[in-house]
């Protein structure tokens, strides 16, 4: 099987073609990335089985050839940052809508297999106090730059399914945590902070809770998804992981040897969703699909213990970050 995989030289999406060339011996894979700020060519394991192509998901000639060739296309490509979408949005509706767009017109001529890799924010946020979870009926309702454009990509890959028959599925998951994730990330910013002798950094009081999921076990329910899951049909993945930022924040403290208090609070995201929550019934019960990584706090002690063991990885996007933190308050 030939997969097209966008945006494999990501964070999740590297650690997908990881897991790919570890599980399934008899899958070749082309990434197709543009290398931004956030690809790194070093996440993706050296391999006869993987080719690297630079290019831009919004070039439909590329993106055709590359589809063409494919047998199954799985979709990661986005700007994936709610901070950088309320700075600028305009990359978010370049690459996360009309990438999307070109990539699912190629898949339509070409009678591909696909599959949407997208987000729970697209379902807006939650109370802290409700007992509800998000599930593939609830409304959409998001609310940032980048969270409308990962909805409007979702709307479009539904629309395709239904006006022209496109094979196509689509995964909402919740926020993932592991190996190689950038470091303008809430877990991977706070942990390289330590490393650099700087408190951490929690927006507004800390009380926002979000469902974390190891990044093996959301690629492991793609796969799921990719293999059992039915066209047009929606699959929400997460591994119930409620956890507060301000927990999270001082389980990190704890874990590298400091006082859980040792942080400092900073101004908080404009129009920071409160909380996100997952109902994954569907998923584990039509697919079978159960999280591996039932512990988040020993995921995230494996986690530090990443980012001490591979500071080459990170360090060159450590300083460019922490200076547009700065330039935003934050
Ligand atoms: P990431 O920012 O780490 O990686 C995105 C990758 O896409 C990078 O390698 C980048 O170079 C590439 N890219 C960006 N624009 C491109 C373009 N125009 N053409 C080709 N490549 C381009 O993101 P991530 O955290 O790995 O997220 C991957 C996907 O998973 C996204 O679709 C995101 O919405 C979704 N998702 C992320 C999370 C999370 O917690 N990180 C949770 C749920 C869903
Ligand atoms: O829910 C899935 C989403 O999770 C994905 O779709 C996004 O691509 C991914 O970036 C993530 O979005 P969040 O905005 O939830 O993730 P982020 O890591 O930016 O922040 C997590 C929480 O931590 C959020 O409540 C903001 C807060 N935060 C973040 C940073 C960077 C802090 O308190 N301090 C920080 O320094």
């Amino acid at each position: 099987m030939k997969l097209l995989v966008t945006g494999g030289a990501g964070f999740i999406g590297a650690n997908f073609v990881r897991l790919t060339l570890d599980t399934r011996p008899d899958v070749t894979v082309t990434v197709l990335d543009l290398l931004t700020y956030a690809g790194n060519s070093a996440s993706l394991p050296d391999d006869p089985r993987v080719t690297l192509v630079k290019g831009d998901i919004a070039d439909p000639e590329m993106v055709d050839t590359l589809v063409a060739e494919a047998d199954a296309v799985v979709h990661f490509a986005a700007e994936s940052h709610n901070d950088n979408s309320l700075d600028d949005p305009w990359p978010f509706v370049h690459t996360n809508l009309l990438g999307t767009y070109y990539l699912i017109e190629a898949a339509r001529r070409r009678q591909t297999r696909f599959h949407h890799v997208s987000t729970d924010e697209v379902y807006g946020d939650l109370e802290l106090d409700d007992p509800a979870k998000f599930t593939p009926e609830t409304p959409y309702n998001p609310s940032s730059p980048y969270s409308s454009t990962k909805a409007g990509s979702d709307l479009l890959v539904r629309a395709w399914v239904r006006s022209f028959g496109l094979e196509a599925t689509i995964s909402n998951c919740s926020n993932n945590y592991g190996p190689a994730q950038h470091v303008e990330k809430f877990i991977p910013r706070q942990i390289t902070n330590l490393i650099d002798g700087v408190k951490p950094k929690l927006y507004g009081a800390g009380l926002n809770v979000r469902d974390w999921i190891h990044v093996d076990d959301h690629n492991r329910a793609v796969w799921a998804i990719l293999e059992g899951g039915r066209s047009g049909e929606t699959y929400l993945i997460g591994a119930d992981g409620e956890v507060d930022n301000k927990t999270v924040v001082e389980t990190i403290l704890e874990l590298m040897g400091h006082e859980p208090t040792d942080y400092e609070h900073v101004a908080d995201r404009p129009g920071h969703d409160l909380r996100y929550a997952i109902d994954a019934t569907k998923l584990r019960e039509e697919l079978g699909w159960e999280p591996m990584y039932g512990d988040f706090r020993s995921g995230l002690a494996a986690t530090v213990d990443w980012y001490h063991e591979n500071e080459a990885w990170w360090r060159a996007q450590k300083l460019e970050t922490e200076l547009k933190y700065q330039r935003l308050g934050r």
